[in-house]
């Protein structure tokens, strides 16, 4: 047994003059603000009352203010006249939610799902989503894969599989000269990656230019990333929202279905159901087997378990309430289609107060992109000049969020853009 006068031998004699360690984060230098939430605080300490937030993708109605879709709050009086408990998720959420999510992405005569090919999870949006997929394939490849994203792409992407232990490099997506996709780029990057690289794809509204690949296209691409051997990872955090039409947004990963290709999948209700702080969203890996899959699904849990358990429920018992009964079901399709009109009736009004107030340049690109976002051409001066001098808020790519524009301030943003662009 240890006793008291032993302690002397073990543990070295408290000296006064022992020197002090300095702070322990003592060297930690302040981090830049988020390239886009950061905005958000920026614009909220501005005291222009004309100021106008076009940074962060959420959507607002005409009077600037968060929308809940009127689907989600049925759902919701529905959701607290049963009385539910607070009980953990399983680690991989809830089924009912999750197995009604992935049919969505990829149609009710999904070969994938008769089969039970594809392992899927509930996860934390988009970005819990794409994480959790990135960290399985950043175990189960160890770093050796490249993942290639797009150039440009949403900022959040690079993070999330550099933190995944993968390594990231990009393929050319965007040309800035005809504000459209750079369709022969697209397909050498393809060529030239190496075999077994990872391809990160956003399966509808490219986020941050709206310029999406046709039909055709991403049949090109499927077939050279099927010779080429390299593995799609889809982002799809737009489903309905971009068209408001659910089967149009969901082609590309269709396409990629029907030709044949094993994919991950993250999708999010952030943007579609209005979701955002509730944090819902689906995380699919197809298989070959459907005991591959059920194996691929351990390991999953084996991930998810120690970075935060389960998901939380609120968010997806709101969806599966509403993919449970077609009343709301068919509720929620209006929904949609509001936000997507809205949107497409904010695009237009943009484009033609700038044509009205006489700009020289071509605006064409407003209305032809998709989704969320423009992708404005606004060289990185103009953007700052739009910041400072008008209180208007957007990324430094010149990215906008059409859906911050409202009846109410796009005359004053057609007019500061127009005062930025011209001579
Ligand atoms: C955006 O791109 O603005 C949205 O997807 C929100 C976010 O998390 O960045």
């Amino acid at each position: 047994m240890l006793k008291t006068s032993n302690l002397v031998f073990l543990y070295p004699r408290i000296s006064l003059d022992y020197p002090r360690h300095k702070s322990w984060f003592a060297d930690v230098k302040m981090a830049p603000p988020d390239a886009i939430l950061g905005l958000t605080e920026a614009f909220l300490s501005d005291k222009n009352p004309k100021k106008v937030n076009l940074g962060v993708g959420a959507y607002r109605d005409d009077g600037n203010k968060p929308w809940v879709l009127p689907s989600v709050r049925e759902a919701e009086k529905r959701i607290a006249s049963k009385n539910m408990n607070h009980e953990y998720a399983p680690i991989n959420g809830l089924a009912e939610f999750y197995n009604k999510s992935v049919e969505l992405a990829l149609g009710k005569d999904s070969e994938i799902l008769k089969d039970k090919r594809n392992s899927t999870s509930q996860c934390l949006s988009g970005t819990g989503s794409l994480r959790i997929g990135a960290a399985f394939l950043g175990l189960f490849w160890k770093g050796e894969r490249l993942v290639h994203l797009p150039n440009p792409t949403w900022p959040n992407h690079r993070p999330i599989f550099m933190h995944s232990g993968l390594k990231v490099a990009t393929y050319n997506y965007y040309d800035p000269k005809t504000l459209g996709l750079n369709e022969q780029g697209l397909y050498e990057s393809l060529c030239k990656s190496p075999e077994k690289s990872i391809v990160l794809l956003h399966a509808c509204a490219h986020n941050p230019t709206g310029v999406d690949p046709k039909k055709e296209q991403w049949l090109e691409i499927s077939r050279i990333m099927k010779s080429r051997n390299l593995y799609p990872f889809f982002d799809m955090a737009y489903l309905g929202f971009a068209s408001g039409d659910i089967d149009k947004d969901a082609e590309a990963v269709r396409i990629f279905a029907s030709e044949g290709h094993e994919f991950c999948l993250a999708q999010s209700f952030a943007k579609n159901m209005g979701l955002y702080g509730e944090r819902v969203g689906t995380l699919t890996i197809v298989c070959s087997t459907k005991d591959e899959a059920e194996r691929v699904t351990s390991n999953v849990k084996t991930i998810i378990r120690p970075m935060y358990s389960s998901p939380p429920v609120y968010g997806a018992r709101i969806a599966t309430e509403i993919f449970g009964d077609n009343e709301l079901y068919c509720m929620w399709l209006e929904d949609l289609q509001t936000m997507a009109n809205r949107t497409i009736n904010m695009r237009n009004q943009l484009m033609e107060k700038l044509v009205a107030l006489g700009s020289k340049r071509s605006w064409e690109h407003i209305t032809n992109q998709i989704g969320m976002f423009c992708y404005t051409g606004l060289n990185p001066e103009q953007v700052e000049r739009l910041t400072k001098e008008f209180s208007i808020y957007l990324t430094k790519d010149g990215r906008i969020a059409v859906v911050g524009l409202s009846t109410k301030n796009v005359t004053y943003v057609a007019e500061s853009i127009h005062a930025v662009t011209k001579g």
